[in-house]
């Protein structure tokens, strides 16, 4: 999916640069206009809408931060940051004629846009197209924080803690405010902290790490929230998963990605990231508390106290450490490995499942899996009838069986609820990138 949206977006610019450079009457600009529209309604035949964020220096679409294209788009995120839009969304329903007159608009000065953007385009008769700052709660919450007082944040953990709080007060987690948060965290510790610049230092020196650094947390705080921990907690949990890999920034790219098996010399220094980081952390325990530490130092011994760094005293880890070292691992397992050797969500858990009391604590394992899932919501499925699905929510009482969008055949769509219909059940997992591709689409 995230490919149909690049392109969108690309052809959004493409279109706007031709506005500026020939103005909206002429035939180049209804050509590129056409362009884009085709792309958009590409992308909204697939889903409802598509929000797309300007986080940092970056772009972002829900989960994913698209590092390489927002490197080709730099002064063209600046343009649309001038405008104060950090947020764009685009609903089903667009017509063509209000994308044209949203470029029209957008292609003008930026001193139109002082004001509140999203005015300009209800004036114009825009209807299905929002655009504003980034908000890290919804409007109605009483949490809700603008990026003006974000602004205003110092970097003490408490004010980290107020930021993440309002995300964790809105009902479901809405990742792209997460990330933004999360984003704005980084910035402001880093302008404090000369030496948390570093993360910036990892984002540049290797980007997976970066990325998996931020999923880790966002999927650690979900899990801990889950759990009941209190808010507190759950941030600061988050804030440890932030940091967990830290250490690897010390760690030659060459052996972080090495693609065979690793040397002795090799692996040891691959162990080191976490005493590494945890020395790191170590500078910080005024801002950021002793967790980071913790977790840094822990995230890699297992429930049953092997793993690594080897400890001559035998202490359980850390609870936090437990959780971290559970969203750890699912996040490396579940991230795409290569064309050819992705591994589906069952082979993930299979693994998972197999170090069940030696890797991980049993009760958090399954925890763990019955909150996410078997089948992660959006994996597209086939089913024994020869159907083929989308899965739309969990059943924590039988993580196997979730709510199902029958998507295909055409006369079979619908919504069944799998713990209910017991002769249904799922086959197998079709990968988004290639064979589920074209299912993804016909979801409602
Ligand atoms: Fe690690
Ligand atoms: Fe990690």
């Amino acid at each position: 999916m995230s490919a149909e949206i690049q392109t969108a977006f690309k052809e959004l610019l493409t279109c706007l640069q031709t506005a500026k450079l020939y103005g909206t009457v002429h035939p180049m600009f209804q050509r590129s206009l056409d362009k884009a529209y085709a792309a958009f309604d590409d992308v909204l035949t697939g889903r409802q809408e598509m929000v797309i964020g300007i986080i940092g220096d970056e772009l972002a679409f829900e989960k994913e931060i698209f590092f390489d294209l927002s490197r080709l788009l730099k002064s063209a995120i600046l343009y649309l940051k001038e405008r104060n839009i950090e947020r764009l969304a685009f609903f089903r329903g667009l017509s063509k004629e209000e994308l044209g007159k949203f470029v029209g608009l957008i292609a003008g000065p930026k001193e139109e846009f002082k004001a509140d953007p999203q005015k300009l385009l209800v004036v114009s008769g825009v209807q299905n197209i929002s655009i504003g700052k980034l908000k890290v709660s919804d409007k109605q919450d009483q949490g809700s924080f603008a990026l003006e007082q974000l602004n205003l944040y110092d970097t003490s953990a408490d004010k980290v803690g107020q930021v993440l709080t309002g995300v964790l007060n809105s009902e479901k987690i809405d990742h792209l405010s997460l990330k933004f948060s999360l984003s704005n965290i980084m910035d402001s510790l880093g302008s404090q902290h000369q030496e948390l610049l570093k993360l910036a230092t990892v984002k540049r020196y290797d980007v997976e790490t970066y990325t998996h650094m931020l999923n880790v947390s966002i999927l650690s705080m979900y899990f801990a929230s889950r759990l009941g921990f209190e808010k507190s907690d759950i941030l600061n949990i988050g804030v440890a998963a932030l940091f967990h890999d830290i250490g690897k920034m010390y760690i030659s790219r060459k052996t972080l990605h090495k693609p065979d098996r690793l040397n002795e010399q090799e692996f040891a220094s691959i162990k080191s990231h976490t005493i590494l980081g945890a020395e790191f952390m170590l500078k910080y325990v005024d801002a950021l508390g002793i967790l980071p530490v913790v977790v840094s130092f822990e995230h890699h011994l297992k429930y049953d106290m092997s793993g690594y760094p080897r400890l001559g005293l035998l202490r359980k880890p850390h609870v936090a450490s437990l959780i971290v070292s559970i969203c750890d691992v699912y996040d490396a397992l579940s991230q795409r490995r290569g064309y050819k050797q992705d591994y589906s969500p069952d082979v993930v858990y299979n693994i998972m499942n197999k170090e069940k009391g030696s890797s991980f604590d049993p009760e958090l394992l399954d925890k763990f899996f019955k909150f996410v899932g078997f089948w992660p919501i959006g994996a597209v499925i086939a089913l024994n009838d020869g159907s083929i699905g989308l899965v739309r929510s969990q059943n924590e009482s039988d993580i196997q069986r979730p709510k199902v969008e029958i998507v295909s055949p055409p006369d079979k769509k619908r919504l069944v609820d799998l713990a209910e219909e017991k002769g249904l059940s799922i086959e197998r997992y079709l990968n988004p990138w290639k064979e589920g591709k074209e299912y993804l689409r016909l979801a409602q």
